[in-house]
């Protein structure tokens, strides 16, 4: 079933293109689905997403493109949420983005919502789930199934029907459809075209790896310390680029190459976070487009195409999900089940 590929998570990040295609059809041209008290809820409450690990990231990525859209959002991680649930007004909308449907903390957070009045909306792969069941409403991400442990055509196939569900929820057409409709076919152009091989090899040495980017690309930046860590066990962390001078400095030397992911609107400040981490003797790998000021600055480029900024992170995350699994196979690791890690938790 692995039809060729030495494993599910290679599979997998090559089936992104066609995923996304199914995620996306019907739902350009008509809009995607929505229910009605989620077009209607009350302006000025916010959306609120719960989830955990890559499914958190993706809710922390919705809700970048949500509130471009001066509509208010905010992620919470599921176990906290329903440990510390915050207070709840009338019409409150919680979203829980599950690519199983069935992982405890976010049933119980979702569940938390729904008993203190709140609507629920699952965002889930799975139709017959519990999240899609017990939540109001559902919509579907269409990934198809994921065997590998660590998420990855579901990550992609979540951020883009959350940004089909942006725009919906948007007053004014944003032009993001138009560049969703081409998505598609620029990641399979960063998957034929990808270094991460070779970059992988360049890093394998490396005593820390570290993820920085703003807006999209912090939640990328987190997804790419994770994908690293849960199957290289490498030591990876993602920082919002401008907090490094608030501590995490402090880890940067010449042996923690510093992957600083650009997405086409934060240009300047990440040259800025760039030459912070080069002054501390940090090798930098852009992810980014190759004519930016980024990849100029940077020792190697792990390039993508241009595209619009919202969807750049997507394309950036792929090639991280690449060097992971290279560095994975690098370290000789087992890629499809790591350690300590089950594809569907299901205790909280
Ligand atoms: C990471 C990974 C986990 C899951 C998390 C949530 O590669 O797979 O972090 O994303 O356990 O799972 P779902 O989306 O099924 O709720």
């Amino acid at each position: 079933q692995k039809e060729g590929y030495d494993h599910y998570m290679l599979k997998e990040i090559h089936e992104q293109p066609m995923a996304l295609r199914r995620a996306l059809r019907g739902r350009i041209d008509a809009g995607i689905e929505v229910p009605a008290w989620l077009l209607d809820h009350p302006d000025g409450v916010p959306v609120r997403f719960v989830a955990c690990g890559t499914s958190y990231h993706a809710a922390l990525y919705a809700v970048e493109l949500l509130q471009k859209r001066g509509i208010s959002a905010q992620a919470s991680l599921a176990s906290e949420f329903a440990t510390s649930p915050p207070p709840l007004v009338d019409g409150s909308v919680v979203v829980g983005v599950t690519q199983s449907g069935e992982t405890a903390d976010t049933l119980g957070a979702l569940r938390r919502a729904s008993e203190a009045g709140a609507r629920t909306l699952a965002v889930t792969n799975v139709v017959g789930s519990t999240a899609a069941r017990e939540c109001d409403d559902a919509i579907f991400i269409r990934a198809g199934p994921e065997i590998g442990v660590a998420a990855t055509k579901t990550f992609s196939s979540q951020v883009v029907t959350l940004a089909l569900l942006a725009e919906r929820l948007a007053d004014a057409d944003t032009g993001i459809l138009q560049a969703l409709s081409t998505v598609p076919d620029a990641l399979q152009y960063v998957l034929d075209h990808t270094t991460a091989p070779q970059v992988a090899r360049t890093y394998a040495d490396a005593s820390a790896y570290f993820f920085v980017g703003r807006g999209v690309a912090h939640s990328v930046s987190l997804e790419g310390a994770l994908k690293l860590k849960e199957i290289s066990y490498e030591h990876a962390e993602g920082f919002p680029a401008g907090e490094l001078k608030h501590g995490p400095l402090a880890l940067v030397t010449p042996e923690t190459p510093v992957f600083a992911i650009e997405t086409g609107d934060h240009s300047d400040r990440m040259r800025g976070t760039v030459e912070e981490v080069q002054a501390r003797g940090a090798p930098v790998v852009a992810v980014t487009h190759p004519e930016s000021a980024v990849a100029a600055a940077a020792e190697t480029v792990l390039p993508i195409p241009e595209t619009h900024p919202e969807l750049a992170g997507l394309l950036a995350n792929a090639q991280l999900q690449l060097l992971s699994y290279h560095t994975a196979r690098l370290l000789d690791r087992p890629v499809d089940k790591p350690r300590n890690l089950a594809k569907s938790v299901t205790v909280e």
